[in-house]
């Protein structure tokens, strides 16, 4: 009979909960002031003891936010009862550092336990990412809850695969009220990082089933590629997705322009008419790729799914909810 308490604490948690968020900047400025202080130093530790590690969390904002919004869905570790996203198709073998994140929790939790949410971390680590490799900084707004569940079929149907062409990816991103020109800006987070020779082999060798490579790849890049990464070689091994992979520049751009984009999904938009002005503008103009940039950032930053959300502990693992200690018992 003591049940009925528990279900209806956990009811009134989760009413307290769901709904749209009021996101807004300096959220923990009361609640946990050196928050965003804490964040941007671990990540400049992460940087110095391995440089593509801060690409690498700046990308889960991308994976996070387009399943169901900002949640840190894309955190939870797979559970006997629930498939998570690190292991949906454009996930597995390829998301890492997520230690880092584990880092930056574990000092929030330090500082003031309980008031930061992981979905807010993803988005303030990515920010902190773009600036601390060079790019432009910017005031993010906060207040995210994070998820109870995470989906790895929705990751499965919705994260695009290197091989789309720019026309999908408008449409994509348009779902998201991501308009053409962020989703040139957005794709420029490729100026840093790297992906792997497995994201590129059907261009090399086979682009859309031809037998032959993608012909908008320039003879001399494709050179390179193809020692990188020859047919039958190990697909592991990565490659720069721009010439300056640890600078935050419009370099990625300038490489498009050229013919030297990494994945089908960079080269595409150089090739499709509707998004070549905006790699021609950034590329000539980076104060207009940055400003571009934060837009598309922040926008993607607002996605959520309006369904109720916690503080998580430990950014792998939901909270442990009182209803279930009762159900177990
Ligand atoms: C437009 C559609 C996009 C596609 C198709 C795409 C696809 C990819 C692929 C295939 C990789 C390499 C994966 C591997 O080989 O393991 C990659 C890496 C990366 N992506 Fe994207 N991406 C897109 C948009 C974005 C956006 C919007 C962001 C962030 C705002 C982002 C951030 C990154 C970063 C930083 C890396 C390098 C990560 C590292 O070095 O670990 N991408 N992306
Ligand atoms: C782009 O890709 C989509 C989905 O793969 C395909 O249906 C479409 O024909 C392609 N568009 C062009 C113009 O190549
Ligand atoms: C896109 O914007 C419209 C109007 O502002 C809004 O109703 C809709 O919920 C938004 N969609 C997404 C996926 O954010
Ligand atoms: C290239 O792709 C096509 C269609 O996907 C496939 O039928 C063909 O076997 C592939 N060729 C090679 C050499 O892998
Ligand atoms: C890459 O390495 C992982 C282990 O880290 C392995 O499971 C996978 O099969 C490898 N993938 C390719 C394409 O070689």
């Amino acid at each position: 009979m003591s049940v009925f308490p528990g279900l209806l604490f956990l009811l009134l948690v989760t009413m307290a909960a769901a709904g749209p968020l009021r996101l807004r900047p300096g959220f923990y400025s009361e609640t946990c002031p050196p928050a965003e202080f804490i964040v941007r130093d671990v990540m400049r530790k992460a940087m110095i003891r391995e440089p593509r590690s801060v690409a690498s969390v700046m990308r889960f904002q991308f994976h996070d936010c387009f399943v169901n919004g900002c949640d840190a869905s894309l955190l939870l570790d797979d559970t006997p009862n629930m498939l998570g996203e690190k292991l949906a198709l454009s996930n597995i073998n390829s998301l890492r550092s997520f230690e880092v994140v584990d880092e930056v929790k574990e000092a929030l939790e330090k500082a003031c336990p309980g008031i930061v949410s992981c979905a807010d971390i993803i988005i303030m680590a990515a920010r902190d990412a773009v600036a601390l490799t060079g790019g432009p900084d910017w005031v993010v707004r906060l207040g995210r809850k994070d998820s109870l569940t995470a989906s790895q079929e929705d990751s499965n149907n919705i994260m695009p695969s290197p091989r789309a062409n720019a026309s999908f990816l408008i449409d994509l991103f348009w779902q998201f009220n991501l308009s053409v020109k962020d989703l040139v800006a957005l794709s420029g987070s490729h100026s840093v990082g790297k992906a792997r020779c497995f994201s590129i082999m059907f261009r090399l060798y086979n682009q859309s089933g031809s037998g032959k490579p993608d012909p908008a790849i320039e003879p001399g890049f494709r050179e390179k590629l193809d020692k990188l990464c020859p047919l039958g070689g190990d697909e592991n091994v990565t490659g720069a997705l721009d010439a300056t992979p640890r600078l935050f520049d419009n370099q990625y751009f300038k490489d498009l322009v050229a013919g030297r984009g990494f994945l089908n999904s960079d080269q595409t938009l150089f090739t499709f008419p509707q998004t070549r002005k905006y790699v021609k503008l950034f590329s000539y103009d980076q104060n207009e790729f940055f400003k571009a940039f934060i837009k598309g950032m922040l926008k993607m930053g607002d996605l959520q799914s309006g369904k109720p959300g916690e503080i998580r502990t430990n950014c792998r693992v939901v909270n442990s909810r009182p209803v279930d200690v009762l159900l177990e018992s």
